[in-house]
């Protein structure tokens, strides 16, 4: 059957503007915040490698499964998931699965903005000078003394909100594409500099080192499904932006012509090598200047101002680089907010403006709960053998990365490869019944579930029940 819709959203002018604006929502905190601290925290290249396989044979092909279900039925994850359904004959309740990923979208955009609120107070910080020939320590007094600041937090938290508000309420298309067009590039550029700088410092091969070449005595330390391949895999689905409708609404948008197979790749080949460029930037600052790899989610804020504090004209870098990071949270945030949005315009009948309102505050009012994780309700744990220091924060993290989006992935996969017809799916990715389809399909089917199911079969303990470790 083939099915003609179109959005009541709109779509994109062209192609490309459907690969910028998915590399926008790819690329942001997740590539240069996230990314690092947790190989850090995992132990370096054994992480990094597991994490690229994870980006090459779960990640990409459930990115295609997803665009693929966002333009056949071009309406808000929910609502898409719901039509396919019943034209499919499949259960009406596949479109729980819309809701759960609006649900985990509030709770990352919740603390994604806190995040990304440091980026804009560092903008200033670096902007006035403060980090001239900072000293680890010191910079990591400035880092301590924003967290523990809730009014702080909670001003710059709203801050980003308002700004995400604005843009997603004037509809994602205008502003987004020549946003992206511009400053992608730019921020891209301005991470080969920070490399130029770190191929300077004392310990750039220690740095090196450890991102690329797994330390196998280290490996044999850890349970490799818990504490590698989860959050490895759980990565992949945060800097890919799926799992939860992201990716999906944006397809909503993408003309029928063009070829979802090649845009995955590309937005999948972006993304990856930010988050490359970002390590190779910042492990070597590091190691030079004694900072401990598993610092945490302070981890660049800490060590990236010392460079600059230390490089030739490191106060205009250094301050070019927050806004470009902003700008990279910013149209990231923005693909966070749409699927509520869109969801709220066709179901509850409101306009655009009154819909991102509404969810952007159910998102602020949740993101209270970070501002205060890193001061008054801070609380530490173990999870997946590190020692996490804050609390709540750091649980909505671990539930929405390491289980609600992969949790989403492998419904999508199920639904995409298992249950909707073959002819459907041959149709909509446009590869006929080709190698390349078949690749595809394998992937989906059996690749991206197993890796998934083995990963909550070893949280809930199956492993050890057989007596492995
Ligand atoms: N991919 C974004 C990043 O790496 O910063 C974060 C993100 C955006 C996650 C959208 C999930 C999502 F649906």
């Amino acid at each position: 059957m083939s099915v003609k819709r179109s959005s009541i959203h709109g779509q994109w002018s062209s192609r490309w503007a459907f690969i910028l604006a998915a590399t926008g929502s790819a690329v942001g905190l997740g590539n240069i915040w996230r990314f690092p601290y947790l190989t850090g925290e995992n132990g370096g290249g054994a992480f990094v490698l597991v994490y690229l396989l994870c980006v090459v044979l779960v990640g990409i092909p459930i990115m295609m499964a997803e665009i693929l279900l966002g333009r056949r039925g071009r309406q808000s994850p929910i609502n898409t998931i719901r039509t396919i359904a019943a034209e499919e004959g499949l259960s009406r309740h596949w479109h729980l699965l819309g809701w759960m990923g609006v649900i985990a979208g509030f709770i990352i955009l919740s603390y994604y903005s806190v995040i990304a609120g440091w980026t804009l107070a560092y903008i200033f910080r670096t902007g006035t000078g403060l980090f001239v020939d900072a000293d680890a320590v010191y910079s990591k007094q400035i880092f301590t003394e924003l967290i523990s600041d809730p009014e702080k937090l909670l001003a710059w938290h709203t801050i980003f909100i308002l700004m995400t508000i604005v843009i997603v309420s004037r509809g994602v298309k205008s502003g987004l594409e020549q946003a992206v067009k511009f400053l992608m590039p730019a921020l891209f550029i301005l991470l080969l500099v920070m490399v130029g700088y770190a191929m300077s410092t004392e310990k750039f091969m220690e740095g090196i080192t450890y991102l690329f070449v797994p330390d196998f005595e280290r490996l044999a330390e850890k349970n490799f499904f818990a504490d590698i391949f989860l959050p490895a895999l759980g990565q992949a689905f945060f800097s890919l932006s799926i799992g939860m409708g992201a990716i999906m609404i944006y397809g909503s948008y993408l003309s029928q012509k063009s070829s979802i197979t090649f845009n995955c790749f590309t937005i999948a080949i972006a993304d990856t090598t930010v988050a490359i460029l970002a390590g190779i930037a910042i492990f070597p600052i590091v190691f030079t200047y004694g900072l401990e790899p598993a610092g945490g989610p302070g981890l660049i804020f800490v060590s990236l101002p010392i460079a600059f504090g230390q490089m030739p004209f490191g106060t205009f870098f250094g301050t070019l680089f927050f806004i470009l990071l902003m700008f990279a949270a910013w149209t990231s945030a923005i693909s966070l907010l749409e699927p509520a949005v869109t969801w709220l315009v066709e179901n509850r009948n409101m306009t655009r403006v009154k819909a991102t309102a509404l969810a952007g505050l159910i998102a602020w009012s949740l993101g209270l709960v970070t501002v205060l994780s890193f001061n008054h309700w801070a609380f530490s744990f173990t999870f997946a053998g590190v020692m996490k220091e804050n609390g709540l924060f750091d649980i909505f993290d671990i539930l929405t990365s390491n289980i609600l989006l992969p949790l989403g992935g492998l419904l999508l996969a199920i639904f995409t490869s298992w249950l909707m017809s073959k002819s459907s799916t041959v149709e909509e990715l446009g590869l006929g019944d080709s190698r390349a389809y078949h690749a595809w399909r394998f992937a989906v089917r059996y690749i991206a579930p197993f890796g998934v199911i083995m990963i909550f079969l070893n949280a809930i303990g199956f492993f050890k029940l057989l007596g492995f470790n």
